[in-house]
């Protein structure tokens, strides 16, 4: 069976899918077998993955019209991707009525979990109802942050969210960590974020984090990862050592 990582932080712009996409990408450097879900209408995963054609999104599987397996597209070399586009957008209202919402993405996944050693769904910026399927089906959490006062009011949120879950619909659901992003080591203010998390939070802390880089922004543009973009960035060498600390952690 596979890991299922949900990626989340239901503030925007906090590295989600910059964190996927090279999570998922490093992981399939390392042989491992990886699927891309991209859970957000905007669709950042799926353009940043260089895929601008296909059949079937993930609206499709959402309003269960069609199979998971036909939704896969190929990126590279041991990354699929069920792509999505703002169509995705117009599942709420169907979701908000449909039975068992909570568990399509969940039913969907069981098909073809056996097919990967990890499937990585790049959630949305809001705890929704498409980001409640995710942490139905997700065996761990993975929180992008940025080590700032105002990330720490959305953990607190997170941390409510989760105990829901665990408590209504997924009881193996775990936290791997967070995982900070996008630092600025010059600043003390991220040390002192750091202890604010260990006093108040039950939530693991990466060891590894990742610095700032124009390489990070570009990359989607060439519908790459930044460690296959730029390798030997800063940033791509940090995502590489947070692989490894990830690997270890979860085993
Ligand atoms: N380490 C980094 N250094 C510099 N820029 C970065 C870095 N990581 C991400 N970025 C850029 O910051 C922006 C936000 O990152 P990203 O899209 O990964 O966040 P997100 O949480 O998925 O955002 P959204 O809430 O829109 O889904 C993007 O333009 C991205 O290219
Ligand atoms: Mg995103």
């Amino acid at each position: 069976m596979s890991e299922i990582i949900a990626v989340i932080n239901q503030k925007g712009g906090t590295g989600k899918t910059t964190t996927s996409h090279n999570l998922g990408y490093g992981l399939a450097q390392k042989g491992k077998k990886v699927l891309f879900i991209d859970l957000d209408p905007q669709g950042n995963l799926t353009f940043s993955c260089g895929i601008h054609e296909f059949n079937y999104t993930l609206a499709d599987i959402i309003y269960q019209d069609v199979n998971i397996l036909d939704t896969i597209v190929n990126v590279s070399k041991n990354v699929d991707l069920v792509p999505t586009d703002i169509e995705l957008a117009h599942t709420e209202l169907f979701l908000s009525k449909a039975e068992e919402r909570e568990y399509i993405l969940d039913k969907a996944l069981k098909k073809i979990s056996k097919k990967y050693d990890f499937i990585i769904i790049d959630c949305q910026t809001s705890l929704s109802v498409l980001t409640i399927n995710a942490l139905t089906a997700a065996t761990r959490i993975l929180i992008p942050m940025q080590l700032t006062i105002l990330s720490l009011k959305g953990l607190d949120l997170i941390n409510s969210t989760i105990d829901d879950v665990k408590r209504n619909l997924n009881e193996n659901l775990k936290i791997i960590g967070v995982l900070p992003v996008m630092i600025d080591k010059r600043r003390k203010l991220s040390d002192e974020v750091i202890e604010i998390i260990e006093d108040n939070f039950d939530i693991p802390i990466f060891d590894s984090y990742v610095g700032l880089s124009v390489r990070a922004a570009e990359a989607p543009s060439f519908g790459k990862s930044v460690i296959e973009y730029a390798p030997s960035c800063k940033v791509s060498q940090s995502y590489q050592e947070f692989i490894k600390e990830f690997l270890k952690k979860i085993r």
